[in-house]
């Protein structure tokens, strides 16, 4: 079998042309009273048919349908599948298989994870943000009153399998999506993963599959280093900080709302000009940064009157404690440190460079 294993600590992250025929292997291993499989309307159109082809174990499961989108991580769609599992007499050793991308892993996570206290369950991510990012590392939730994953438990996977093939059917927006992620995990771990990453061709996915190998590597090496958050975790934050303000920000003008990776690659641009003022990247390497990142991207235009409310919206986010700001920030390319202090009005700064840069 053509696969290559990961370990993100508790669960492994399988990858490789046989990815999917380990997944039915290890069906054939493990004892379980039934199976489960989650989807929203994308994934289970796309994806399913080639799961259960690939893995034949699967073809008695249930299917579980969710409507595609964010507004899925809710308490009311949680209810909704706790209450059919309960139904299907689901016990204890039921299996819930989550196939889809960060929305369906997160939200699929937090059901089995309390569902009659916890059920295993395996995550086959199908978008790229999916495989190089929220599919790893048994951070589960949901959403709450329009506040991002305000409910939710670690519950690890039994594992991870990474088909690259489910590529196909994702649109070029939702590939950029993902790719911020990578370009994050260059930045922060591993300088050749950056510098690969800018000359790669998105729809290639024989040239995508080593990128996103290694990519989930590092965010499955920072996971075992940490599973619950309390340190090195935190590099995973470099451009969050700032990328969460625009992100709701822009979710205030529901015509230019920005997806997540968006958000967050113009939070980089800000978050690697802030490492920049404060000594501790060279200017050449932000200049590359924001060269790369911009190429990318597409600009967000806001005035000058919207970074007290950016800021106010930063403020919000749990990670900043008390209002202080700790930012993680790039001491090159390819390493990172956490808990900056940084001002408000430093922060200010960033948001004004930003905006003059792409006016
Ligand atoms: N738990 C974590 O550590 C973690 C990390 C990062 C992100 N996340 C969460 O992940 C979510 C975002 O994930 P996402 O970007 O994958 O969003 P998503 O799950 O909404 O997927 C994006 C869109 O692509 C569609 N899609 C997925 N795979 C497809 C395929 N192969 N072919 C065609 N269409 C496909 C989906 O139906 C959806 O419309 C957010 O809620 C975010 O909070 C969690
Ligand atoms: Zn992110």
């Amino acid at each position: 079998m053509e696969v290559t294993e990961i370990s993100a600590g508790r669960h492994p992250v399988v990858l490789g042309r046989d990815a999917l025929r380990a997944f039915d292997r290890k069906l054939g291993q493990e004892d379980y009273s039934a199976a489960f499989i989650l989807g929203d309307e994308n994934t289970l159109r796309h994806c399913l048919p080639e799961l259960l082809a690939q893995v034949p174990r699967l073809r008695e499961a249930r299917t579980l349908l969710v409507p595609p989108g964010e507004r899925s991580k809710d308490l009311a769609v949680s209810t909704d599948i706790w209450r059919h599992l309960a139904e299907e007499a689901a016990d204890r050793h039921a299996l819930l298989v989550c196939l889809g991308g960060g929305v369906v892993t997160d939200l699929g996570g937090f059901v089995a994870g309390t569902y009659k206290r916890g059920i295993r369950c395996v995550h086959v991510p199908t978008s790229l943000m999916g495989m190089v990012d929220a599919a790893i590392g048994g951070k589960t939730g949901v959403d709450l009153a329009g506040l991002k994953n305000m409910v939710g438990v670690f519950h690890d996977p039994m594992a991870v399998y990474v088909h690259l093939p489910f590529l196909k059917s994702l649109g070029k927006r939702e590939l950029l999506n993902g790719l911020a992620e990578m370009i994050k995990h260059g930045l922060v771990r591993d300088a050749q993963l950056w510098t690969d990453i800018s000359g790669a061709t998105l729809h290639d996915i024989d040239a995508l599959t080593p990128l996103v190998e290694r990519s989930a590597t590092v965010k499955a090496e920072v996971v075992k280093a940490d599973p619950r958050e309390e340190g090195v975790r935190k590099v995973l934050n470099f451009g969050h900080t700032i990328g969460h303000g625009i992100e709701a920000h822009s979710w205030e003008s529901p015509q230019r709302m920005l997806l997540h990776g968006e958000a967050v690659a113009i939070g980089m641009v800000c978050e690697a000009w802030l490492s920049w003022r404060m000594d501790l990247l060279t200017r050449e390497d932000y200049d590359r940064i924001t060269e790369q990142l911009l190429a990318l991207y597409k600009p967000y235009q806001f005035d000058s009157a919207d970074n007290h409310r950016l800021i106010e919206l930063m403020r919000n986010d749990k990670k900043n404690s008390a209002g202080q700001f700790r930012f993680t920030l790039l001491t090159g390319i390819g390493q990172a440190k956490v808990d900056v202090h940084v001002t408000a009005a430093q922060v200010q700064e960033a948001l004004e460079h930003y905006r003059l840069l792409v006016r």
